[in-house]
């Protein structure tokens, strides 16, 4: 692949989250003058390693580790503000400045304290029904957007008074909504939760501004621009296993209204994935090997999260779900990643069908249920036993691993363009394609 040839191009996960994207879009920023975030917020939790060190990022997009580089935040982003001067501060503390090259859209809605609560009591009082959120808010957060009168944007820091005046109104609502619903009766003080959030607006005054406009100047410019997805396709809100999503739109879809881009931006579109198949959080996972094999990839794959450092459900690799995602989106090109945690295995599965006691699945359903029956139809190649981590080419890759990658690109029906052996930069295959 000629990375300079993607043109406006994003990166999205095609699965349920954590497929490698910090990754991929940490490869692929040197040929970005601006990587952009477009939805989600704090449940993120996208991991760079340069050289042996590790970052995680979660709010701020993975450009802010390339120097020169500028990043966004979009207006479809979920700010959690605190949490975002937290990074900005731990990055600091190793010797990557995040200053001016950080815009942040007046139109980003602030994730509040009460909307982390809201999420842990709803999560509480759903007990075996929940979700299995992050409790960063998320939900909460967007229910808010939605509904307008109790919802607050990053622009409002920059109008202390009103901003002062709305949230003594929210918290108030709040408070009593918390105590009739979920018999919460410890009252949130509206004036310090709004003492901490201007000191947190004035810090970022100068990088908050209307990123809508900053975006089309950079495209009328001749900026190139990386957008960086978050979460996973198949936790979209419209599009995933609702009611198990998060709140936002997570695939290429997103990114005209969650950056403020014209639909017609995107010129090709990056999907990841793993060489398996993970989940965090509750449910359907068709694929799921509740079994030894599943704790072998775990393991071997260090699968837990990013963000909340739960164990990741593994299975086999989902190529009905990787091939509904990818026609989603309008993908170009696969980066498939962590092939060296296949290493060792006699046989590698893949799920090309559903079957259930109704009969087969023509493929990827909406209905949430029918899902959560649906038995995988796997196929099985023959595994390899080769180190893969110090492979550096396409053509220094086993036989065996070559004949995966194929029938994945044949199943989900676009080229893989890039394949991942290890957590570090260093440790990536670029193909032309
Ligand atoms: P994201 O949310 O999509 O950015 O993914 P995460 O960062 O949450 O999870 C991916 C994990 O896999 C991180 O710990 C990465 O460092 C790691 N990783 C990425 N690619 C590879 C790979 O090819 N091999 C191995 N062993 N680890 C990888
Ligand atoms: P990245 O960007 C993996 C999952 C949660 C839960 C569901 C709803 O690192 O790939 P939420 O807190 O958003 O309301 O949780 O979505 N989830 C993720 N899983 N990676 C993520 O982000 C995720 N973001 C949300 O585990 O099941
Ligand atoms: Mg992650």
């Amino acid at each position: 692949m000629d990375l300079t040839r993607l043109g406006h191009t994003c990166v999205v996960g095609l699965h349920w989250g954590d497929e490698g994207k910090g990754k991929i879009v940490d490869l692929l920023t040197e040929h970005f003058d601006l990587v952009v975030r477009y939805n989600g917020g704090g449940n993120a939790g996208h991991t760079v390693q340069i050289a042996g060190e590790k970052f995680a990022l979660h709010l701020l997009p993975v450009g802010v580790l390339s120097p020169n580089k500028m990043a966004a935040i979009g207006t479809g982003v979920a700010l959690d503000l605190p949490r975002m001067l937290e990074e900005i501060q731990a990055l600091g503390a190793r010797g990557i400045h995040v200053g001016d090259s950080l815009r942040i859209s007046d139109r980003a809605q602030l994730v509040m304290p009460y909307h982390k609560r809201q999420d842990q009591l709803s999560e509480a009082a759903l007990g075996n029904a929940k979700i299995g959120t992050t409790a960063r808010g998320i939900g909460p957060c967007y229910a808010d957007k939605m509904l307008r009168s109790t919802a607050l944007r990053a622009g409002d820091l920059l109008r202390p008074d009103e901003f002062r005046e709305k949230l003594t109104r929210i918290v108030e609502l709040k408070n009593r909504l918390f105590a009739a619903l979920y018999d919460d009766r410890e009252p949130m003080d509206a004036s310090a939760m709004a003492d901490e959030y201007l000191a947190c607006g004035e810090r970022v005054r100068g990088n908050i501004c209307d990123t809508t406009r900053l975006l089309l100047d950079s495209i009328a410019g001749g900026k190139r621009l990386l957008f960086e997805g978050a979460n996973g396709t198949l936790l979209d809100i419209d599009h995933g296993t609702f009611p198990y999503v998060t709140s936002s739109t997570t695939s290429a879809i997103g990114v005209p209204a969650g950056a403020g881009v014209p639909a017609s931006t995107l010129q090709s579109c990056v999907g990841v994935l793993k060489a398996y198949t993970t989940r965090v959080g509750a449910g359907p996972f068709p694929s799921e090997l509740r079994d030894e094999i599943g704790d072998t990839i775990r393991e071997r794959g260090h699968e837990y999260g990013t963000t909340t450092g739960r164990p990741r459900r593994c299975g086999w690799f989902d190529a009905v779900a990787a091939r509904y995602s990818a026609a989603l989106s309008g993908i170009t090109h696969l980066a498939v990643m962590h092939l060296d945690t296949l290493a060792g295995f006699e046989r590698i599965g893949i799920c090309t069908g559903y079957t259930t006691p109704e009969g087969p699945l023509s493929g990827f359903v909406a209905d949430c249920s029918l899902l959560e029956r649906a038995t995988p139809v796997f196929e099985f190649l023959p595994g390899w036993d080769e180190d893969l981590r110090q492979v550096r080419s396409f053509e220094e890759l086993p036989a065996r691993t070559r004949q995966y990658l194929d029938r994945i690109e044949a199943l989900v029906g676009v080229p893989v363009a890039i394949a991942s052996v290890g957590p570090d930069r260093t440790q990536t295959l670029i193909r032309s394609i």
